[in-house]
C-alpha cells in the first residue's frame, strides 16, 4: 500500500494548476444515461473516484472512451471522456459497486427516468457520517416513482415514466437535488423542485442538462424549475474548476507562509472560504489566470467558522481549516454542522502535536506556534481528513509519513507532484 512522506519546514513557492472538480465531475458522468448520443466531457480530473466510475457507467451499458494527449496540451490539462449510453442493458447497480462509492447511487434517477426501472444497492454507511438517501427515495416518489426496499437495495418502477410535480427537499442535499433534476428533466410536464442546493457543481450539472436539451431556470438558486422533455440530447460540456481543491492549496500555502499561483482557480466559487482565509491574515489576490495566495512573514490569527451548505462555509474544507489553525496564535472554534461524525482527522493531527478539544460538533484548536507541529506516523481515514495531515505534515519539524493514501487518490489529482513543484519536500513509497 503506497505511503506519502512529507519532510515539513519548506515554504511553497510557484504556481499549482487546479484539476476539474471531482464532484462535478461525478454527476456529469452519470447524465450521460439520460441520452443516447454522445456527452463530451472535457476537463476531467485524474482521479480514481472517476475511474471508478467510469467502470459502474460501462456496466450499465455506457461507452466510454478518452481523448488522448492534443497538440499543445499540457500534463496538468484535464482530460477529455466521450460518453455514449446508446442502449442502457442492464438497470442493476450492485452493492460490491455501490459500496465502493457513495456517489454512484446516484444512476438512480437517471436509470428510472429513462428506463422505467432501476435495482441500485443502498450505499451503506461511512466514515463521515450515517448519510441517509431518505431525501433521494422520496424525491422520486414525488415524481411518481414506486419505491421499494429489498435485501439491501432500491427497487424503483415507473413503468409509464415519470411526472412533474413540486419536490420539496427539507434538507440541503447536494445528491439529492442532482438526483431530482436528472429525474425531472425527462419526466412529463413542470416540476418545481423547492429547497435545491445551491452548489456550484449542482449549477454545472444544471448547465450541461440544458445543453443536453434540458429547460431548467433558475439555475444556482434554491428553486429549480424545470420541463421534462421525452429526448434528451449529445452535448460538450467543461468541468468546472474544483473548489475545495482551490481552498486545500490556498491553506497549504498559508500554512507554510510562502506564496502560490493556483491557475484556473474561481474566487467566486468559494467566497466564503477566501473570505475565513483573509481573516486569518493571508493575502489573496484575483489574477486573470487564477488567484494568487501568500503569507510572507505575517502571523496566523484564529476564526470561530461553521461548515454550512453554499454559499457558506464548505464540509470538505473543514479538516484543512483545523490543520491550518494549529498554526495560529490563539484559539480557533469549528463547528461541523453537516455531518456528524467528520472529526476522524483530529485523533490523527494530536499525533503530530496539535492541540484540539472536540465539544460535540465543535472543534476548539488552540494554535502550537512554529515548531509545535512535529512529524509523525499518521493513517488517512478519508478523503478531505487525509489532506489535512498532508497540510499539517508540510509544516511540521521532520518527517511525516502517512498510510492509507488511497483515500487522497480519490479526490487529489497528483497531488504529491503539484506540491514538490513548489518546493515540498513530499514523496509517494509505493510498497
Ligand atoms: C456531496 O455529498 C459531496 N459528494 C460531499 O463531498 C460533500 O461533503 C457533501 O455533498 C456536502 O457538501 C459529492 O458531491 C460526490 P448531501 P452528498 O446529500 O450529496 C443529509 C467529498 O469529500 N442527507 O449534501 O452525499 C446528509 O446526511 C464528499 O468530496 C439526508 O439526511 O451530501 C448530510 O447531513 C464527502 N438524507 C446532509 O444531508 C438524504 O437523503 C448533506 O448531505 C441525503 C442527505
Amino acid at each position: 500500500m503506497d505511503r506519502i512522506r512529507i519532510v515539513g519546514g519548506e515554504r511553497l513557492y510557484g504556481t499549482i494548476p487546479i484539476s476539474g472538480a471531482k464532484n462535478a465531475a461525478l454527476p456529469l458522468m452519470i447524465a450521460s444515461l439520460l441520452t443516447r448520443e454522445t456527452l463530451t466531457l472535457k476537463n476531467v480530473p485524474r482521479l480514481a473516484d472517476v475511474n471508478l466510475l467510469a467502470r459502474i457507467l460501462g456496466n450499465h451499458g455506457v461507452d466510454v472512451t478518452i481523448a488522448g494527449k492534443r497538440t499543445g496540451q499540457r500534463h496538468s490539462d484535464g482530460q477529455t471522456f466521450r460518453l455514449t449510453a446508446e442502449e442502457i442493458v442492464d438497470t442493476t447497480a450492485p452493492y460490491e459497486m455501490v459500496a465502493r462509492m457513495r456517489a454512484s447511487f446516484w444512476v438512480l434517477a437517471p436509470l428510472i427516468a429513462r428506463c422505467g426501472r432501476a435495482k441500485v444497492s443502498l450505499p451503506g454507511g461511512c466514515a463521515i457520517g450515517t448519510r441517509p438517501v431518505d431525501l433521494h427515495l422520496t424525491t422520486l416518489q414525488q415524481l411518481g416513482a414506486e419505491i421499494e426496499l429489498e435485501g439491501g437495495y432500491v427497487l424503483a418502477r415507473a413503468p409509464r415514466g415519470l411526472t412533474g410535480a413540486k419536490v420539496e427537499l427539507s434538507k440541503v442535499s447536494v445528491g439529492a437535488t442532482h438526483n431530482a433534476l436528472m429525474a425531472a428533466v425527462l419526466a412529463r410536464g413542470e416540476s418545481l423542485i423547492e429547497g435545491a442546493a445551491r452548489e456550484p457543481e449542482v449549477a454545472d450539472l444544471a448547465s450541461c442538462l440544458i445543453k443536453m436539451g434540458a429547460r431548467i431556470e433558475g439555475v444556482g438558486t434554491s428553486a429549480l424549475w424545470v420541463q421534462g422533455r421525452e429526448t434528451l440530447y449529445g452535448a460538450e460540456h467543461t468541468v468546472l474548476p474544483d473548489r475545495i481543491e482551490t481552498g486545500t492549496y490556498a491553506m497549504a500555502a498559508a500554512i507554510t507562509g510562502g506564496e502560490v499561483l493556483l491557475e484556473g482557480a474561481r474566487a467566486d466559487l468559494l467566497e466564503e472560504a477566501l473570505q475565513t482565509l483573509r481573516s486569518t491574515g493571508v493575502e489573496i489576490e484575483e489574477r486573470p489566470t487564477g488567484l494568487r495566495v501568500a503569507r510572507n512573514g505575517g502571523g496566523l490569527g484564529p476564526v470561530s467558522v461553521e461548515t454550512q451548505p453554499f454559499p457558506g462555509f464548505p464540509t470538505d474544507l473543514q479538516a484543512q481549516l483545523i490543520a491550518l489553525m494549529c498554526m495560529a496564535n490563539g484559539t480557533s472554534q469549528i463547528r461541523e454542522t453537516i455531518f456528524e461524525n467528520r472529526f476522524m482527522h483530529v485523533q490523527e493531527l494530536a499525533r503530530l502535536g496539535a492541540r484540539i478539544e472536540l465539544k460535540g460538533d465543535t472543534a476548539l484548536v488552540t494554535g502550537v506556534g512554529a515548531g509545535g507541529l512535529r512529524g509523525a506516523q499518521v493513517m488517512a481515514t478519508d478523503l478531505r481528513a487525509s489532506v489535512s495531515l498532508i497540510i499539517a505534515g508540510l509544516a511540521a519539524q521532520g518527517e511525516t509519513m502517512i498510510g492509507r493514501v488511497y483515500h487522497l487518490d480519490r479526490g487529489f489529482e497528483r497531488i504529491e507532484e503539484k506540491l514538490s513543484q513548489c518546493g515540498a519536500h513530499i514523496e509517494r513509497l509505493s510498497a
